[in-house]
């Protein structure tokens, strides 16, 4: 076996995953555990569920990415090339105790780490004092990780030849910005959100035309449908000269549309307004990705978040990394979304580094890269 073998594990919102990766970087196992579907009926993420879900599913979560590797080692090979939802086996049924035979042990690994920020502060508590127990009974060291480092060297994942320096965008459902990968743990906030997040906006419009929760899968399908060009909804901050983002005006504009028309007694036309929801979000983002390229001189572009799913984001990017000839990387929608191997990524990193954290390490809600 190469060594180290570390257990990483996220939490920070409402993805329960767990991930182990060998010495060699390969990942042996990455399992996540989705909680949507206890939150899509209040249409978005409700923290004190998301804790609670966390505090049910860890242990299998955890159970089942050390069983994985297991499996993984001992066959040797390539390993898991990207995340998988977990089994159902993974998450306990009624009043079941979780009774598994361990392959991997705790004492067979040479760290944990964790998410510690930023996130939900109660999602991330579960994880980070799950891991502290895991490193603390184990007497392993114990390695904190930032999410959205994380979701930087999740682009390694599934890719040998993934690379800095590097603009990446990142659009999630609680983040928006851009990032100047300059060399590993080296990064730069190009430019942020001044208050809602992409991938918020998105739920919030399918929320207002009742598409239910979360937003962006339904709205995109809808988009496809309809009309970019039929309303005209604001490009805001296209023309700031920064790289910030702001949404919230764009989301109040879909909302007060919609009212409108309702109150008019006019019936909605709903692959219109999304489609047209959409192209002023596409508009602004590649915009503003085309300057930080042009600003930095970065050959590679990437993205992460759940946002990247988005088609016609994907495909006005494809143009403009063609157009600017600059090498795109599209990671694999289930590494774009919270993962614990993109978690993994960085802990080997940081082990070999020497990097470990003190067992009295804290969850905060807020942490800059
Ligand atoms: O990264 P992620 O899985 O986790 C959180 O940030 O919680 O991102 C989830 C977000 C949600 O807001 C969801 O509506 C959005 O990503 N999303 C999309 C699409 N698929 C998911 N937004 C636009 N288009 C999509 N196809």
């Amino acid at each position: 076996v190469a060594r180290p073998l570390i257990l990483a594990i996220e939490s920070s919102c409402d993805e329960t995953a767990a991930a182990v990766i060998d010495g060699e970087g390969v990942l042996r196992s990455d399992v996540v555990a989705s909680q949507v579907d206890f939150h899509a009926r209040f249409g978005g993420v409700v923290p004190e569920i998301a804790s609670r879900k966390h505090i049910e599913a860890i242990c299998g979560v955890c159970g089942e990415a050390l069983d994985a590797a297991a499996v993984s080692l001992a066959a040797g090979g390539e390993g898991a090339g990207s995340p998988v939802a977990a089994t159902s086996s993974a998450l306990p049924a009624e009043g079941e105790q979780g009774a598994r035979p361990p392959r991997l042990r705790w004492r067979d690994l040479d760290a944990v780490a964790v998410t510690y920020a930023p996130g939900l502060v109660g999602a991330l508590v579960v994880g980070v004092a799950f891991a502290k127990g895991a490193a603390w009974g184990a007497d392993i060291p114990f390695i904190v990780v930032n999410h959205l480092e994380g979701h930087l060297y999740a682009n390694k994942i599934g890719l040998d030849d993934f690379a800095p320096p590097a603009v990446v965008s990142l659009v999630s459902g609680g983040n928006t910005m851009l990032v100047f990968m300059a060399d590993w743990g080296d990064y730069r906030v190009l430019g942020a959100t001044i208050d809602d997040a992409v991938g918020e906006a998105f739920d919030k419009v399918a929320k207002a035309l009742g598409l239910g929760y979360p937003g962006g899968p339904v709205v995109s399908k809808f988009a496809a449908e309809g009309d970019p060009a039929a309303i005209p909804f604001p490009r805001a901050m296209l023309h700031s000269g920064d790289l910030r983002f702001s949404l919230s005006g764009l989301k109040t504009a879909v909302v007060t549309y919609i009212n409108g028309e309702r109150a008019a007694g006019r019936e909605l036309n709903v692959p219109d307004i999304c489609a047209s929801f959409t192209a002023a979000v596409v508009d602004v983002q590649v915009a503003k990705a085309r300057a930080a390229l042009e600003e930095t001189g970065a050959p590679t572009f990437c993205l992460g978040g759940g946002v990247a799913a988005n088609p016609s984001l994907r495909a006005a990017y494809e143009q403009m990394c063609a157009e600017m000839d600059v090498r795109l990387v599209m990671p694999p929608l289930s590494a774009c979304g919270d993962n614990a191997g993109m978690i993994a990524e960085v802990a080997l990193d940081r082990y070999r580094a020497g990097k470990f954290a003190s067992l009295d390490a804290d969850a905060l809600a807020h942490g800059d890269l």
